[in-house]
Protein backbone atom coordinates (compact mmCIF):
# COMPACT_ATOMS: atom_id res chain seq x y z
CA UNK A 1 0.00 0.00 0.00
CA UNK A 2 2.85 2.36 0.88
CA UNK A 3 4.38 2.00 -2.92
CA UNK A 4 1.48 3.24 -4.46
CA UNK A 5 1.30 7.26 -5.54
CA UNK A 6 -2.15 8.02 -5.93
CA UNK A 7 -3.75 9.83 -8.95
CA UNK A 8 -5.97 13.41 -8.38
CA UNK A 9 -8.62 13.27 -10.82
CA UNK A 10 -10.19 16.49 -10.96
CA UNK A 11 -10.63 17.58 -14.45
CA UNK A 12 -13.90 15.84 -16.48
CA UNK A 13 -14.87 18.63 -18.68
CA UNK A 14 -14.91 16.53 -21.62
CA UNK A 15 -17.51 14.04 -19.55
CA UNK A 16 -19.31 17.36 -18.55
CA UNK A 17 -19.75 18.26 -22.44
CA UNK A 18 -20.82 14.59 -23.38
CA UNK A 19 -23.36 14.34 -20.18
CA UNK A 20 -24.72 17.71 -21.10
CA UNK A 21 -25.51 15.96 -24.57
CA UNK A 22 -25.43 12.59 -24.52
CA UNK A 23 -29.73 12.44 -22.73
CA UNK A 24 -30.64 14.28 -25.83
CA UNK A 25 -29.83 11.44 -28.37
CA UNK A 26 -30.04 8.41 -26.68
CA UNK A 27 -32.62 7.92 -23.67
CA UNK A 28 -30.93 7.16 -20.81
CA UNK A 29 -27.72 8.00 -22.10
CA UNK A 30 -26.42 4.94 -22.31
CA UNK A 31 -27.21 1.33 -23.08
CA UNK A 32 -27.42 -0.19 -19.93
CA UNK A 33 -29.13 1.65 -17.24
CA UNK A 34 -26.47 0.51 -14.71
CA UNK A 35 -24.47 2.43 -17.08
CA UNK A 36 -26.30 5.53 -16.43
CA UNK A 37 -25.54 8.53 -15.40
CA UNK A 38 -27.45 8.43 -12.25
CA UNK A 39 -25.35 5.22 -10.89
CA UNK A 40 -22.47 7.51 -10.58
CA UNK A 41 -21.49 10.59 -8.40
CA UNK A 42 -21.44 13.88 -10.45
CA UNK A 43 -18.14 13.62 -10.15
CA UNK A 44 -17.01 10.58 -12.04
CA UNK A 45 -16.60 10.12 -16.17
CA UNK A 46 -19.62 10.03 -18.35
CA UNK A 47 -17.64 7.91 -20.97
CA UNK A 48 -14.67 5.70 -21.45
CA UNK A 49 -12.57 6.22 -24.74
CA UNK A 50 -10.28 2.81 -24.10
CA UNK A 51 -9.32 0.32 -21.70
CA UNK A 52 -6.27 -1.84 -21.68
CA UNK A 53 -6.03 -4.63 -19.28
CA UNK A 54 -7.37 -3.95 -16.15
CA UNK A 55 -7.03 0.04 -16.67
CA UNK A 56 -9.80 2.47 -18.48
CA UNK A 57 -9.15 6.13 -19.85
CA UNK A 58 -12.03 8.53 -19.84
CA UNK A 59 -12.95 10.97 -22.44
CA UNK A 60 -10.50 13.44 -20.65
CA UNK A 61 -7.62 10.82 -20.63
CA UNK A 62 -7.86 10.23 -17.15
CA UNK A 63 -6.57 7.01 -16.21
CA UNK A 64 -8.57 4.31 -13.52
CA UNK A 65 -8.21 1.02 -12.06
CA UNK A 66 -11.47 -0.54 -13.34
CA UNK A 67 -13.46 -2.66 -11.01
CA UNK A 68 -16.80 -3.38 -12.44
CA UNK A 69 -15.21 -5.25 -15.78
CA UNK A 70 -17.84 -4.52 -18.56
CA UNK A 71 -20.65 -5.26 -15.82
CA UNK A 72 -18.46 -8.50 -14.98
CA UNK A 73 -18.10 -9.29 -18.85
CA UNK A 74 -14.43 -9.03 -18.87
CA UNK A 75 -12.68 -12.05 -17.43
CA UNK A 76 -9.23 -11.59 -18.64
CA UNK A 77 -8.78 -8.21 -19.24
CA UNK A 78 -9.88 -4.98 -21.66
CA UNK A 79 -8.44 -5.62 -25.41
CA UNK A 80 -6.54 -8.71 -24.56
CA UNK A 81 -3.84 -9.66 -27.24
CA UNK A 82 -5.42 -13.70 -27.54
CA UNK A 83 -8.92 -12.76 -28.02
CA UNK A 84 -8.52 -9.31 -30.06
CA UNK A 85 -6.08 -11.68 -32.50
CA UNK A 86 -8.27 -14.56 -33.19
CA UNK A 87 -11.21 -11.99 -33.57
CA UNK A 88 -9.11 -10.23 -35.77
CA UNK A 89 -8.27 -13.29 -38.19
CA UNK A 90 -12.27 -13.96 -38.20
CA UNK A 91 -12.76 -10.52 -39.35
CA UNK A 92 -11.31 -10.87 -42.31
CA UNK A 93 -13.12 -14.12 -42.98
CA UNK A 94 -16.40 -12.18 -43.18
CA UNK A 95 -18.92 -12.11 -39.85
CA UNK A 96 -21.99 -13.46 -41.40
CA UNK A 97 -23.45 -15.09 -44.07
CA UNK A 98 -26.36 -16.68 -45.35
CA UNK A 99 -26.19 -20.33 -43.73
CA UNK A 100 -23.94 -21.20 -40.67
CA UNK A 101 -20.60 -20.36 -40.80
CA UNK A 102 -18.64 -23.81 -40.15
CA UNK A 103 -17.78 -21.99 -36.83
CA UNK A 104 -21.00 -22.72 -35.22
CA UNK A 105 -20.18 -26.75 -34.92
CA UNK A 106 -16.78 -26.42 -33.37
CA UNK A 107 -18.09 -23.59 -31.08
CA UNK A 108 -21.13 -25.82 -29.96
CA UNK A 109 -18.83 -29.01 -29.28
CA UNK A 110 -16.26 -26.78 -27.86
CA UNK A 111 -18.41 -24.53 -25.05
CA UNK A 112 -21.15 -28.50 -25.07
CA UNK A 113 -17.68 -30.21 -23.73
CA UNK A 114 -17.36 -27.73 -20.53
CA UNK A 115 -21.00 -28.70 -19.74
CA UNK A 116 -21.40 -32.47 -20.21
CA UNK A 117 -24.40 -32.40 -18.05
CA UNK A 118 -25.93 -30.66 -21.32
CA UNK A 119 -26.34 -31.69 -24.69
CA UNK A 120 -27.58 -29.14 -27.12
CA UNK A 121 -26.60 -25.64 -26.82
CA UNK A 122 -28.24 -21.77 -28.69
CA UNK A 123 -26.01 -19.18 -28.89
CA UNK A 124 -27.22 -15.22 -28.89
CA UNK A 125 -26.06 -11.61 -28.54
CA UNK A 126 -27.20 -10.93 -24.65
CA UNK A 127 -27.91 -12.44 -21.98
CA UNK A 128 -31.77 -11.23 -21.87
CA UNK A 129 -32.20 -13.39 -24.96
CA UNK A 130 -30.99 -16.78 -23.36
CA UNK A 131 -32.93 -15.87 -20.36
CA UNK A 132 -36.47 -15.65 -21.98
CA UNK A 133 -35.48 -18.19 -24.70
CA UNK A 134 -35.25 -20.97 -21.74
CA UNK A 135 -38.84 -19.33 -19.93
CA UNK A 136 -40.12 -20.17 -23.02
CA UNK A 137 -39.03 -23.33 -24.29
CA UNK A 138 -40.04 -24.31 -20.65
CA UNK A 139 -43.61 -22.89 -20.98
CA UNK A 140 -43.22 -25.03 -24.44
CA UNK A 141 -42.36 -28.06 -22.94
CA UNK A 142 -44.66 -27.92 -19.87
CA UNK A 143 -47.91 -26.47 -21.37
CA UNK A 144 -47.63 -23.88 -18.57
CA UNK A 145 -47.77 -20.41 -18.16
CA UNK A 146 -46.32 -19.26 -14.98
CA UNK A 147 -42.55 -19.06 -14.30
CA UNK A 148 -41.48 -18.53 -10.72
CA UNK A 149 -37.76 -16.74 -9.92
CA UNK A 150 -35.84 -14.96 -6.50
CA UNK A 151 -37.94 -11.86 -6.04
CA UNK A 152 -34.68 -10.68 -4.14
CA UNK A 153 -32.45 -11.21 -6.97
CA UNK A 154 -31.62 -8.42 -9.14
CA UNK A 155 -31.96 -9.02 -12.45
CA UNK A 156 -32.90 -12.28 -14.70
CA UNK A 157 -34.01 -10.29 -18.57
CA UNK A 158 -35.13 -6.65 -19.80
CA UNK A 159 -38.43 -8.57 -21.44
CA UNK A 160 -41.14 -8.11 -19.99
CA UNK A 161 -41.62 -11.44 -17.84
CA UNK A 162 -38.98 -9.89 -15.50
CA UNK A 163 -39.50 -6.21 -15.81
CA UNK A 164 -43.23 -7.04 -15.02
CA UNK A 165 -42.63 -7.92 -11.85
CA UNK A 166 -39.69 -4.58 -10.72
CA UNK A 167 -40.66 -1.26 -9.64
CA UNK A 168 -39.98 -0.19 -13.67
CA UNK A 169 -42.86 -2.19 -14.65
CA UNK A 170 -44.81 0.80 -16.89
CA UNK A 171 -45.21 -0.41 -20.29
CA UNK A 172 -45.58 -3.89 -19.07
CA UNK A 173 -49.13 -5.11 -18.82
CA UNK A 174 -50.25 -6.58 -15.82
CA UNK A 175 -51.79 -9.71 -17.39
CA UNK A 176 -48.21 -10.38 -18.20
CA UNK A 177 -47.08 -9.49 -15.42
CA UNK A 178 -49.42 -11.61 -13.22
CA UNK A 179 -47.65 -14.88 -15.22
CA UNK A 180 -44.28 -14.31 -12.96
CA UNK A 181 -44.49 -15.68 -9.63
CA UNK A 182 -41.40 -14.85 -6.53
CA UNK A 183 -39.97 -17.08 -3.79
CA UNK A 184 -37.64 -15.97 -1.22
CA UNK A 185 -33.64 -16.74 -3.08
CA UNK A 186 -32.38 -20.07 -0.81
CA UNK A 187 -35.66 -20.47 0.83
CA UNK A 188 -37.14 -23.62 -0.06
CA UNK A 189 -40.11 -23.49 2.01
CA UNK A 190 -41.38 -20.04 -0.07
CA UNK A 191 -40.76 -22.26 -3.20
CA UNK A 192 -42.68 -25.15 -1.85
CA UNK A 193 -45.24 -22.59 -0.90
CA UNK A 194 -45.45 -21.54 -4.53
CA UNK A 195 -45.81 -24.52 -5.86
CA UNK A 196 -48.69 -25.36 -3.07
CA UNK A 197 -50.11 -21.97 -4.56
CA UNK A 198 -50.44 -22.78 -8.00
CA UNK A 199 -50.79 -26.42 -8.18
CA UNK A 200 -49.59 -27.56 -11.75
CA UNK A 201 -49.12 -24.21 -13.25
CA UNK A 202 -45.40 -23.64 -12.84
CA UNK A 203 -43.74 -24.14 -15.82
CA UNK A 204 -39.68 -23.33 -14.36
CA UNK A 205 -38.15 -21.83 -11.57
CA UNK A 206 -34.98 -19.77 -13.08
CA UNK A 207 -32.58 -18.59 -10.89
CA UNK A 208 -28.91 -17.40 -10.12
CA UNK A 209 -26.51 -20.51 -8.56
CA UNK A 210 -25.20 -18.29 -5.87
CA UNK A 211 -24.63 -14.65 -5.27
CA UNK A 212 -21.51 -12.90 -3.33
CA UNK A 213 -23.10 -13.37 -0.21
CA UNK A 214 -23.68 -17.00 -0.04
CA UNK A 215 -22.11 -18.91 2.17
CA UNK A 216 -20.80 -15.93 3.39
CA UNK A 217 -22.93 -12.73 5.24
CA UNK A 218 -26.28 -14.61 4.20
CA UNK A 219 -27.45 -17.12 6.95
CA UNK A 220 -29.97 -19.11 5.38
CA UNK A 221 -28.38 -21.95 6.65
CA UNK A 222 -27.82 -23.50 3.14
CA UNK A 223 -24.47 -24.23 0.69
CA UNK A 224 -25.47 -23.46 -2.34
CA UNK A 225 -25.08 -26.65 -3.67
CA UNK A 226 -27.81 -28.17 -1.52
CA UNK A 227 -30.14 -25.76 -1.81
CA UNK A 228 -29.61 -26.06 -5.75
CA UNK A 229 -29.59 -29.71 -5.45
CA UNK A 230 -32.93 -29.98 -2.80
CA UNK A 231 -34.94 -27.00 -5.58
CA UNK A 232 -34.44 -28.88 -8.22
CA UNK A 233 -35.90 -31.87 -7.00
CA UNK A 234 -38.69 -30.11 -5.53
CA UNK A 235 -39.24 -28.60 -8.55
CA UNK A 236 -39.48 -31.88 -10.92
CA UNK A 237 -41.79 -33.15 -8.50
CA UNK A 238 -44.06 -30.70 -9.34
CA UNK A 239 -43.53 -31.04 -12.97
CA UNK A 240 -41.51 -27.86 -13.65
CA UNK A 241 -38.08 -27.61 -15.18
CA UNK A 242 -35.25 -25.94 -13.59
CA UNK A 243 -32.88 -23.03 -15.16
CA UNK A 244 -29.61 -21.87 -13.68
CA UNK A 245 -28.37 -18.46 -15.11
CA UNK A 246 -25.23 -18.13 -14.60
CA UNK A 247 -24.60 -15.04 -16.40
CA UNK A 248 -22.66 -13.64 -13.26
CA UNK A 249 -21.44 -16.58 -11.84
CA UNK A 250 -20.09 -18.23 -15.13
CA UNK A 251 -15.93 -18.20 -15.82
CA UNK A 252 -15.98 -17.00 -12.16
CA UNK A 253 -17.09 -18.74 -9.35
CA UNK A 254 -15.07 -21.78 -11.10
CA UNK A 255 -14.66 -22.80 -15.13
CA UNK A 256 -17.25 -22.90 -16.32
CA UNK A 257 -19.14 -22.04 -13.48
CA UNK A 258 -21.40 -23.26 -10.50
CA UNK A 259 -23.14 -26.06 -12.12
CA UNK A 260 -19.81 -28.01 -12.37
CA UNK A 261 -18.72 -26.36 -9.26
CA UNK A 262 -22.07 -28.42 -7.28
CA UNK A 263 -22.06 -31.19 -9.82
CA UNK A 264 -26.16 -30.01 -11.01
CA UNK A 265 -27.94 -31.33 -13.30
CA UNK A 266 -30.44 -28.25 -14.34
CA UNK A 267 -32.63 -28.73 -17.18
CA UNK A 268 -31.23 -25.64 -18.81
CA UNK A 269 -28.31 -23.10 -18.26
CA UNK A 270 -28.07 -19.82 -19.31
CA UNK A 271 -24.24 -18.18 -20.29
CA UNK A 272 -22.82 -14.98 -21.04
CA UNK A 273 -21.22 -12.11 -20.09
CA UNK A 274 -17.43 -12.99 -19.25
CA UNK A 275 -18.17 -16.06 -21.38
CA UNK A 276 -16.03 -13.99 -24.08
CA UNK A 277 -14.44 -11.68 -22.49
CA UNK A 278 -16.77 -9.02 -23.39
CA UNK A 279 -17.55 -9.25 -26.75
CA UNK A 280 -21.63 -10.32 -27.59
CA UNK A 281 -21.90 -13.73 -26.94
CA UNK A 282 -24.52 -15.91 -24.54
CA UNK A 283 -25.67 -19.45 -24.80
CA UNK A 284 -28.63 -21.44 -23.44
CA UNK A 285 -27.66 -25.17 -22.99
CA UNK A 286 -29.71 -27.71 -21.95
CA UNK A 287 -30.58 -31.30 -22.26
CA UNK A 288 -31.70 -33.00 -25.82
CA UNK A 289 -35.10 -33.61 -24.50
CA UNK A 290 -36.32 -30.14 -23.73
CA UNK A 291 -33.48 -28.37 -26.15
CA UNK A 292 -35.06 -30.21 -29.47
CA UNK A 293 -38.19 -28.97 -29.11
CA UNK A 294 -36.54 -25.78 -30.60
CA UNK A 295 -35.02 -28.30 -33.38
CA UNK A 296 -36.78 -28.59 -37.02
CA UNK A 297 -36.48 -32.71 -36.79
CA UNK A 298 -39.52 -33.54 -35.01
CA UNK A 299 -41.97 -33.94 -38.34
CA UNK A 300 -45.67 -33.07 -37.39
CA UNK A 301 -44.87 -31.57 -33.91
CA UNK A 302 -45.62 -27.83 -33.66
CA UNK A 303 -42.81 -25.54 -33.76
CA UNK A 304 -41.13 -23.77 -31.48
CA UNK A 305 -39.80 -20.87 -32.66
CA UNK A 306 -36.47 -20.54 -30.37
CA UNK A 307 -34.21 -18.05 -30.90
CA UNK A 308 -33.67 -16.72 -34.38
CA UNK A 309 -31.51 -13.39 -34.49
CA UNK A 310 -29.51 -12.11 -37.67
CA UNK A 311 -26.60 -11.71 -35.70
CA UNK A 312 -26.66 -14.45 -33.29
CA UNK A 313 -23.77 -16.75 -34.95
CA UNK A 314 -21.42 -14.15 -36.07
CA UNK A 315 -18.42 -15.21 -36.80
CA UNK A 316 -15.81 -12.56 -34.44
CA UNK A 317 -18.08 -13.36 -31.49
CA UNK A 318 -17.74 -17.25 -31.73
CA UNK A 319 -13.81 -16.64 -32.16
CA UNK A 320 -13.74 -14.21 -29.15
CA UNK A 321 -15.48 -17.28 -26.40
CA UNK A 322 -13.16 -19.47 -28.10
CA UNK A 323 -10.11 -18.21 -27.41
CA UNK A 324 -11.59 -17.08 -23.68
CA UNK A 325 -12.40 -20.79 -23.45
CA UNK A 326 -9.25 -21.41 -24.63
CA UNK A 327 -7.10 -19.61 -22.04
CA UNK A 328 -8.96 -20.44 -19.10
CA UNK A 329 -8.18 -23.91 -20.25
CA UNK A 330 -4.35 -23.25 -20.43
CA UNK A 331 -3.98 -20.49 -18.05
CA UNK A 332 -4.83 -20.84 -14.09
CA UNK A 333 -7.42 -17.96 -14.83
CA UNK A 334 -9.78 -18.80 -11.71
CA UNK A 335 -7.07 -19.35 -9.15
CA UNK A 336 -5.53 -15.98 -10.39
CA UNK A 337 -9.03 -14.25 -10.28
CA UNK A 338 -9.91 -15.68 -6.77
CA UNK A 339 -6.42 -14.89 -5.32
CA UNK A 340 -6.75 -11.81 -6.31
CA UNK A 341 -10.27 -11.64 -4.59
CA UNK A 342 -8.81 -12.67 -1.58
CA UNK A 343 -5.58 -10.57 -1.64
CA UNK A 344 -8.01 -7.93 -1.89
CA UNK A 345 -10.55 -8.98 0.86
CA UNK A 346 -7.65 -9.17 2.96
CA UNK A 347 -6.71 -5.39 2.27
CA UNK A 348 -9.86 -4.10 2.71
CA UNK A 349 -10.95 -5.43 5.69
CA UNK A 350 -7.65 -4.10 7.24
CA UNK A 351 -8.70 -1.03 5.91
CA UNK A 352 -12.05 -0.71 7.24
CA UNK A 353 -10.69 -2.08 10.80
CA UNK A 354 -7.79 0.30 10.86
CA UNK A 355 -10.31 3.09 10.67
CA UNK A 356 -12.92 1.52 13.33
CA UNK A 357 -15.35 1.12 10.47
CA UNK A 358 -16.38 -2.22 10.73
CA UNK A 359 -20.31 -1.48 11.65
CA UNK A 360 -20.19 0.79 9.06
CA UNK A 361 -18.31 -0.04 5.65
CA UNK A 362 -18.60 -4.43 4.96
CA UNK A 363 -17.16 -5.83 1.91
CA UNK A 364 -19.11 -9.63 1.44
CA UNK A 365 -16.12 -11.94 1.84
CA UNK A 366 -16.59 -13.32 -1.50
CA UNK A 367 -13.34 -14.10 -3.56
CA UNK A 368 -15.40 -13.88 -6.74
CA UNK A 369 -16.91 -10.49 -6.16
CA UNK A 370 -16.47 -9.08 -3.44
CA UNK A 371 -19.43 -6.68 -2.94
CA UNK A 372 -19.46 -3.58 -0.59
CA UNK A 373 -22.01 -2.11 2.13
CA UNK A 374 -21.93 1.66 3.07
CA UNK A 375 -24.17 2.56 6.39
CA UNK A 376 -24.66 6.06 7.86
CA UNK A 377 -23.96 6.49 11.60
CA UNK A 378 -27.19 5.42 12.35
CA UNK A 379 -25.94 2.07 10.41
CA UNK A 380 -28.58 2.19 7.87
CA UNK A 381 -27.99 1.42 4.41
CA UNK A 382 -27.03 4.44 2.77
CA UNK A 383 -27.10 5.83 -0.81
CA UNK A 384 -25.54 8.90 0.22
CA UNK A 385 -22.68 7.44 1.74
CA UNK A 386 -22.64 5.17 -0.87
CA UNK A 387 -21.74 7.44 -3.32
CA UNK A 388 -19.62 9.69 -1.45
CA UNK A 389 -17.37 6.57 -1.47
CA UNK A 390 -17.31 5.93 -5.04
CA UNK A 391 -17.15 9.44 -5.55
CA UNK A 392 -13.72 9.48 -3.40
CA UNK A 393 -12.56 6.39 -5.32
CA UNK A 394 -13.08 8.12 -8.40
CA UNK A 395 -11.00 10.59 -7.22
CA UNK A 396 -8.29 8.75 -6.62
CA UNK A 397 -7.76 7.10 -10.06
CA UNK A 398 -10.45 3.52 -9.06
CA UNK A 399 -13.46 3.19 -11.02
CA UNK A 400 -15.54 2.18 -8.22
CA UNK A 401 -19.06 1.49 -8.23
CA UNK A 402 -19.10 -0.52 -4.71
CA UNK A 403 -17.97 -3.90 -6.16
CA UNK A 404 -14.83 -5.36 -7.16
CA UNK A 405 -14.59 -8.02 -9.94
CA UNK A 406 -11.44 -9.76 -10.28
CA UNK A 407 -9.82 -10.04 -14.20
CA UNK A 408 -7.12 -12.60 -15.16
CA UNK A 409 -5.32 -8.89 -15.45
CA UNK A 410 -5.72 -7.55 -12.01
CA UNK A 411 -1.92 -7.71 -10.45
CA UNK A 412 -1.39 -7.43 -7.09
CA UNK A 413 -0.37 -3.98 -7.65
CA UNK A 414 -3.60 -3.11 -8.47
CA UNK A 415 -5.02 -3.99 -5.20
CA UNK A 416 -2.58 -2.39 -3.71
CA UNK A 417 -3.21 0.83 -5.29
CA UNK A 418 -7.06 0.17 -4.70
CA UNK A 419 -6.48 -0.15 -0.82
CA UNK A 420 -4.32 2.80 -0.68
CA UNK A 421 -7.28 5.06 -2.59
CA UNK A 422 -9.52 3.23 -0.17
CA UNK A 423 -7.55 3.85 2.80
CA UNK A 424 -7.97 7.78 2.09
CA UNK A 425 -11.31 7.25 0.75
CA UNK A 426 -12.72 6.37 4.09
CA UNK A 427 -10.38 9.08 6.03
CA UNK A 428 -13.44 11.22 4.46
CA UNK A 429 -16.27 8.68 5.24
CA UNK A 430 -15.00 8.78 8.66
CA UNK A 431 -15.73 12.44 8.88
CA UNK A 432 -18.65 12.12 6.68
CA UNK A 433 -20.55 9.82 9.31
CA UNK A 434 -20.30 12.62 11.78
CA UNK A 435 -21.10 15.98 9.39
CA UNK A 436 -23.27 13.87 7.18
CA UNK A 437 -22.48 13.22 3.30
CA UNK A 438 -23.62 16.46 2.03
CA UNK A 439 -20.90 18.49 3.04
CA UNK A 440 -18.08 16.20 0.91
CA UNK A 441 -20.60 15.17 -2.19
CA UNK A 442 -20.76 16.66 -4.67
CA UNK A 443 -24.25 16.64 -6.32
CA UNK A 444 -27.28 14.01 -5.94
CA UNK A 445 -26.17 10.12 -4.53
CA UNK A 446 -26.74 7.58 -7.10
CA UNK A 447 -30.01 6.14 -7.25
CA UNK A 448 -31.61 2.60 -7.74
CA UNK A 449 -32.03 1.41 -11.33
CA UNK A 450 -35.60 -0.35 -10.27
CA UNK A 451 -37.45 2.57 -8.78
CA UNK A 452 -41.02 4.10 -9.42
CA UNK A 453 -39.86 7.73 -10.66
CA UNK A 454 -37.02 8.97 -11.59
C1 LIG B 1 -28.03 -12.83 -13.63
C2 LIG B 1 -28.29 -12.11 -14.93
N1 LIG B 1 -29.04 -12.71 -15.86
C3 LIG B 1 -29.30 -12.12 -17.06
C4 LIG B 1 -28.79 -10.87 -17.35
C5 LIG B 1 -29.11 -10.23 -18.67
O1 LIG B 1 -27.97 -10.14 -19.46
P1 LIG B 1 -27.84 -9.04 -20.62
O2 LIG B 1 -27.62 -7.72 -19.96
O3 LIG B 1 -26.67 -9.51 -21.43
O4 LIG B 1 -29.12 -9.06 -21.41
C6 LIG B 1 -27.99 -10.21 -16.41
C7 LIG B 1 -27.43 -8.89 -16.68
O5 LIG B 1 -26.92 -8.19 -15.84
C8 LIG B 1 -27.73 -10.86 -15.16
O6 LIG B 1 -26.99 -10.26 -14.21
Amino acid sequence: MSGSIIRTITNFSKSNEYRSKIHDLIPGGAHTYSKGDDQFPELAPAAIRYGKGAHVWDIDNNEFLDCSMGLTSISLGHAYPEVIDRVKQELEYGVNFQRPSILEMEMAERFLSLVPQHDMIKFAKNGSIVTTAAVKLARAYTGRKLVAFPGDHPFYSYDDWFIGKTACNKGVPEEIANLSVTFQSCNLQSLKDLFAQYPGQIACVITEPERSHCGHSCNCGYNPGTFLRDAIELAHQNGALFIIDEMITGFKTDFPGSITKYNLKPDMATWGKGIANGFSFCALTGTKEVMELGGIRNKGEEKVFLISTTHGGETHALAACMATIDIFDKKPVIEHNHTIGNRFLESCNRIIKQHGLEQFVQVINCNWMPVFIFRNKKKEICPGMRTLALQEMIRRGVLFQGAFVPCYSHSLDDISYFAAAFNETLSTYSKAMDQGYEHYLKGEPAKAVFRKLL
